[in-house]
């Protein structure tokens, strides 16, 4: 299977299991629920979402099994996107080529509808359908909440806020990454490890993989906004500099970043080499984290 295939196997898997959750916005806070359906609907790359799906392969999972917890994790990153465009966070009017959802909508059905995305998600990764075993529910779900929280995005997310203000070196702006960006994407590898129930070895190697996976992307975002196609990107580009936001292309230079993300991203494929061919589409992926346009 090429890329291309496996992206759109994932985005239509996830698109049906995020449909089946999302309330229909058909009563009195219908609004809420539109919004809901307008942030996580949206067209995304559900990069996340083929992560889950391609590590749960690995270990014999079929796509179908992987839905839900693929979904959930879709469901925390629609959130974050909602929140992280707020005018009190980075004040931003388009997503995904659309107006934000507190454009298209107003502002607290915004946080509102981040709030419901957010709870949502862990009732669909605690729903047995997530995995019929209770205690793989059960590392799901404390995993989720290990990576979206004061320790793993929302972490990231507070000291991104907080370098507007203070400047931060090098490694500092690297914890700052592989928090706001690496620890949802660690997890989606991470979940499809423990969905498999995969021994030690493969989970540090998998692990090994999303850490350098998710660095790498969140290199390549920082360099979309400077060197990027508004059109394509789907987002106002050029306003992490203005900011005062902490980027890898601001600490190493455009060209330096770029090394970087290559590096990287040849760093992550080859830590799958005990996979075999199986792992193919993610080594794919780790060649389109740095050559994307979008
Ligand atoms: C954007 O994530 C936010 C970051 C963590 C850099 P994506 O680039 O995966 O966004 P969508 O889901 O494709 O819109
Ligand atoms: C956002 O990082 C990461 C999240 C946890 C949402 P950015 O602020 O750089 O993402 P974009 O550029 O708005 O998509
Ligand atoms: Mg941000
Ligand atoms: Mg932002
Ligand atoms: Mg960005």
């Amino acid at each position: 299977v090429t890329l291309d295939q496996a992206m759109a196997a994932a985005a239509a898997l996830v698109e049906r299991e995020l449909d089946r959750w999302l309330p229909r916005a058909d009563t009195v806070e219908g609004r809420l629920h539109e919004a809901m359906r307008y942030a996580a609907l949206g067209p995304g790359k559900r990069l996340r979402p083929l992560l889950v799906v391609e590590s749960a392969r690995l270990f014999g999972v079929v796509p179908e099994q992987a839905a839900p917890a693929a979904a959930a994790i879709e469901l925390v990153h629609a959130y974050s996107l909602v929140h992280d465009d707020l005018p009190c966070m980075d004040d931003d009017d388009l997503r995904r080529g659309r107006p934000t959802v507190h454009r298209a909508f107003d502002e607290a059905t915004a946080v509102l509808a981040g709030d419901a995305l957010l709870t949502l998600a862990f009732e669909v990764m605690a729903d047995p359908s997530a995995a019929s075993d209770a205690a793989v529910r059960c590392e799901l779900v404390a995993g989720l909440a290990r990576a979206a929280g004061a320790r793993g995005m929302v972490a990231g997310q507070a000291i991104d806020l907080a370098a507007e203000t203070t400047a931060i070196d090098l490694p500092e702006t690297r914890r700052l990454q592989a928090l706001k960006t690496g620890a949802l994407i660690g997890f989606s590898c991470e979940a499809g490890a423990i969905l498999g129930r995969a021994d030690r070895p493969a989970r540090k190697a998998l692990a090994g993989y999303a850490s350098d996976l998710g660095l790498a992307f969140q290199i390549v975002d920082d360099v979309l906004d400077v060197e990027g196609d508004e059109a394509t990107v789907g987002k106002k580009l050029r306003k992490d500099q203005s900011a005062g936001k902490a980027t890898f292309v601001d600490h190493l230079g455009l060209h330096g970043a770029k090394r970087e993300a290559r590096q990287l991203a040849d760093s992550a494929a080859g830590r799958l080499a005990s996979f075999g061919e199986r792992a193919d589409v993610l080594r794919k992926l780790a060649a389109f984290v740095v050559s994307r346009r979008a």
